[in-house]
This record gives C-alpha cells, structure tokens and sequence, in this order.
C-alpha cells in the first residue's frame, strides 16, 4: 500500500505523512530530504548550486542513511537551495529509483513530496494534495524556525515560500500540482490534529 503526499512548502505534508505511517505501521520518507541533503553537499564544498553536472553527480552518489537525523537538513536555507537543484531533470533521474524501492516495502509506505503521486508513485493507492493559504504557510514556518533556534522575519518567509511556490510550480521537471486522482485537502484552518483526523477519512474512504 503506498499513500502519496504532495504539496507546497510548509504546508504540513511531513507532520501528515509522518503520523499516518505511525498509524498504519508504515514506513515514511520525507523526499525534499534527498534534495535537501544533495543541496547540502554542494554547499560545504562551495559549489555553486547553479552546477548541473556537480548536483547530479552528489544526487547519484548520495548516501541516504541518517537524513533523518540531521537538523542541518531542516534549515531554511537549505530548503531554499533544494528548490534550486531539483529543478534539475538528471537530479531527479538519480534520486527516482531509491524512492520508487522505498514505496514498494510492505506492508506499506508514505512518501510526501511535490511529485510522488505524478511521477514518483503514479499508480499509489491514495494520493493527497495537501495545501494552505501562504500566509498560514508562512506562519507555521515562522514558529519552526524560531522553535529551532533560527533567526527568522515573518515577512521574508512569506516572501520565501511565494518565490517557492512560483519556482517549484513553474518548473519544467515534475512541477509541483495536484495529480489528476489525488484528493486535495485544505489545512489552512485546520490544526496539526484535524488535519490528520481529516487525512485519515480520506484514506480510510479510498481504502474501503
Ligand atoms: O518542508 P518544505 O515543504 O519547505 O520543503 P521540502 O519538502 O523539504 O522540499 C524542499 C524543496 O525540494 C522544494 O521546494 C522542492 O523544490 C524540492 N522537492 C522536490 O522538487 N520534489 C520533492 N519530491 C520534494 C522536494
């Protein structure tokens, strides 16, 4: 059983997909990690991000164990970098396969990102869209960063995650959209909880 979950940045796809898995005892894979983590290479060898054959070359020889574990990952800075590299058709190419394994694993798998249930996982047994008005996006987003210690604007973060939006929507590599089978859910006036509970029916409908 594989659940895709696809959406723009911060609007609670990881949070989702991790509590879902821990429901259905699947297993759960937040893939803007990979891209995260390739963005992360290249920025402590100074290499620029604008390197194609560099980032496809750290997409192919990236070691995914303990992405997990990393809180540089999480970063704001490296999520504004990941958006740059993974427009990138051979970056994607690389990391396709070690997300298409994930999916396969039983008895189940979740997987959120911007194109698990277009490209990634095109056949997933249920597909959610998950969206929320930019400027709740950018207010979960504000208190993440402060709760982690970064200094952080509300403003610029707005400012971020519509050039995001826009970049990762326009792209021409797998951008970011709702598949033609996916059920879009709306959390802007939804809590961490709500929207999980709201999720949940939408699976358990898909399901039965
Ligand atoms: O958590 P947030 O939504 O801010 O970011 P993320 O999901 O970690 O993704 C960071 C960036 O990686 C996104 O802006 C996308 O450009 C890219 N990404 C992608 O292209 N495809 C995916 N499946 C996941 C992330």
């Amino acid at each position: 059983m594989i659940i895709a979950i696809d959406g723009p940045a911060a609007s609670g796809k990881g949070t989702l997909g991790k509590r879902l898995a821990e429901h259905y005892g699947f297993a759960h894979l937040d893939t803007g990690l990979l891209y995260r983590a390739v963005a992360r290479v290249l920025m402590d060898r100074d290499v620029p991000l604008a390197d194609r054959d560099a980032a496809t070359q750290v997409a192919q020889n990236l070691d995914v164990s303990h992405l997990e574990d990393d809180s540089r990952l999480r970063g704001a800075a490296m999520g504004e970098a990941a958006s740059v590299i993974s427009a990138y058709q051979p970056v994607r190419d690389a990391l396709l396969a070690f997300q298409r394994q994930f999916g396969e694993q039983p008895p189940g798998a979740v997987l959120d990102g911007r194109d698990i249930g277009t490209v990634v996982c095109p056949s997933a047994d249920v597909k959610l869209f998950i969206t929320a008005a930019p400027e709740e996006r950018a207010r979960r987003r504000h208190l993440e960063l402060l709760r982690r210690g970064e200094q952080a604007e509300y403003e610029t973060i707005l400012d971020e995650i519509r050039r995001r939006d826009e970049r990762d929507m326009n792209r021409s590599t797998a951008p970011l959209k709702a598949a033609a089978d996916a059920v879009t859910l709306d959390t802007t006036h939804l809590d961490a909880d709500a929207a999980f509970q709201a999720a949940l029916r939408i699976v358990e409908d898909k399901g039965s």
